[in-house]
């Protein structure tokens, strides 16, 4: 399933609708390059969940924890040296967890990665616009 995105608003309501049939224990794999827009989906996904606390990247502090609808978990593993440093950080509990996961950078950890994870990859067009697209997972869902 692709969606176009023209604006960081489309990625953000991508986001909101895909959080509708988000379940426990999912795992979300944001792919694509800096500035593609994940950030911008995971606010999308935050809002759908119904969470009212503003979304800072956790490129610093690598994790983030929400409460909404469901826990929500936002990983920026940009930083991260790789799986080893991953296993030090307790990093197994957000792929198994009480809540969504949401993982920029997660080609970091590949290979921990859950078989019921769900990719979301945003590429960037040559006009500007994004492309967004999701696969894998365990349920149905949706972008638009
Ligand atoms: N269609 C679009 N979807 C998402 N972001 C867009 C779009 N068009 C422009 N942008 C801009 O691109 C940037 C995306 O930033 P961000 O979500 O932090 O990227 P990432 O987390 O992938 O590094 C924002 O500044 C946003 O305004
Ligand atoms: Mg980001």
């Amino acid at each position: 399933m692709t969606i176009i995105s023209k604006s960081e608003e489309d990625t953000r309501k991508a986001g909101e609708i895909f959080a509708s049939s988000l379940q426990e224990g999912d795992v979300i794999s944001l792919r694509g390059s800096l500035g593609a827009g994940k950030t911008v989906f995971a606010k999308g996904i935050a809002k759908g969940l119904g969470i009212e606390e503003a979304i800072v990247s956790p490129t610093f502090t690598i994790v983030q924890e929400y409460d909404g609808r469901m826990r929500m978990y936002h990983l920026d593993l940009y930083r991260l040296s790789g799986e080893d440093e991953f296993e030090s950080m307790g990093g197994e509990d957000f792929l198994y967890s009480d809540g969504v996961s949401l993982i920029e950078w997660s080609e970091k950890i590949e290979s921990m990665l859950p078989s019921s994870t769900i990719y979301v990859n945003i590429e960037i067009l040559e006009n500007g616009e994004r492309a967004v697209s999701a696969e894998g997972g365990r349920h149905e869902y949706s972008l638009a």
